[in-house]
């Protein structure tokens, strides 16, 4: 049984190996998919109907509650993503500024729960979904840079290599691995340095890099 799984990881492995040189200009990034464990949240936040993909039927009559999404893009909320270490949360009074006028959920229990925290001034204490141990050095920026602003990829998709198709998730899971092996695998291969240029250059391998 165990050395049948190992067989299937190993061809798995060779398999996408040999993808990533099929298609030079635009290797696959990351491949495993495995929705983590649910994280029960004080409020459950539902990513699909902020950053979901807006379905044109909810534009017919706006005052009922909507079945698509609205394209909140991902740094609205993580602001820092693009300029430090953490992509942060967003704080409650953005989701307040939003909230004090949408009529069409205002009576729900997790709106009015919103402004239980709003009112007592208390901060949400969301819960940790994805989290390395502290002897892994990781970095938003260095990241976000290459993938948006050098490479040009829509921002879903550069946050989906590390985080999967977060705009479908009613809670935030964790979907990638997020091990040694996985970092390492996407740091082996050739990305480019910019659109504009056909120029690649690997992640850092070296042990220093990711640990402290
Ligand atoms: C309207 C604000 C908002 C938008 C837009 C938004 N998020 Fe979030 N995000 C949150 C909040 C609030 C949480 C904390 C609750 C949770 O973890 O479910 C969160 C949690 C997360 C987490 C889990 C954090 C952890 O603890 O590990 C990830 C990853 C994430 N968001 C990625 C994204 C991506 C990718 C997008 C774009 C597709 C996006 N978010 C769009 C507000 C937002
Ligand atoms: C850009 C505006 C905007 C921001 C910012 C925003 N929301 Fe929303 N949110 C909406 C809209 C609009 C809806 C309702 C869509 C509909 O009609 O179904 C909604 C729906 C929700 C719902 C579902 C309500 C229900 O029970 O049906 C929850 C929960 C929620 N938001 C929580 C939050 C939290 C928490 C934050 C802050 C992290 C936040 N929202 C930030 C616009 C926003
Ligand atoms: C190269 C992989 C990678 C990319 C790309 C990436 N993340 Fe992350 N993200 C991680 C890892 C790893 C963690 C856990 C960090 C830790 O525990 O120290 C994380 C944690 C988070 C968290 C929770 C903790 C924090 O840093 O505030 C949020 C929110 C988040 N990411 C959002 C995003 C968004 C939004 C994008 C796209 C703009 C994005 N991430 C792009 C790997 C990535
Ligand atoms: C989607 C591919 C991809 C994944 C997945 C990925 N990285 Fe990277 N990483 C890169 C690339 C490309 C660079 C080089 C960025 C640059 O310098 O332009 C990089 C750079 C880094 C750096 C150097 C940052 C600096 O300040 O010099 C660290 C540290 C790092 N990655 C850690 C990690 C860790 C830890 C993980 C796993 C949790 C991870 N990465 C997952 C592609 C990836
Ligand atoms: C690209 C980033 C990256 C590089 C390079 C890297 N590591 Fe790691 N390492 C990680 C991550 C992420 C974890 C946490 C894995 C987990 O929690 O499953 C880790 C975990 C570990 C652990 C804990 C045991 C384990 O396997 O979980 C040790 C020991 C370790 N690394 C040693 C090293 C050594 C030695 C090197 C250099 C040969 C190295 N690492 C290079 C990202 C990296």
């Amino acid at each position: 049984m165990h050395r049948f799984l190992r067989l299937s990881i190993l061809l798995v492995g060779m398999f996408f190996a040999v993808g990533s040189y099929a298609t030079d200009t635009a290797p696959p990034i990351t491949t495993e998919d495995d929705l983590g464990p649910q994280v029960e949240q004080p409020i459950e936040f539902p990513h699909n109907r902020h950053a979901g993909l807006h379905d044109p039927a909810d534009d017919a009559d706006p005052s009922k509650p909507a079945k698509g999404g609205m394209e909140i893009n991902c740094m609205y909320c993580h602001t820092y993503a693009r300029r430090s270490m953490v992509a942060g949360i967003p704080p409650l009074r953005k989701c307040i500024g939003c909230h004090q006028s949408i009529e069409s959920v205002k009576e729900t229990p997790r709106i009015k729960k919103l402004f239980e925290y709003w009112e007592a001034k208390k901060a949400i204490p969301w819960k940790k979904v994805h989290d390395l141990p502290d002897f892994v050095r990781f970095n938003h920026e260095r990241h976000v840079q290459r993938f948006v602003f050098q490479q040009n990829r829509p921002v879903q998709e550069a946050c989906g290599y590390c985080h999967g198709d977060i705009k479908t998730m009613t809670v935030a899971r964790r979907q990638k691995p997020l091990t040694m092996g996985w970092c390492a695998s996407c740091h082996q291969k050739d990305h480019l340095v910019s659109a504009s240029s056909s120029e690649t250059s690997h992640g850092p391998n070296d042990c220093f890099t990711c640990h402290k």
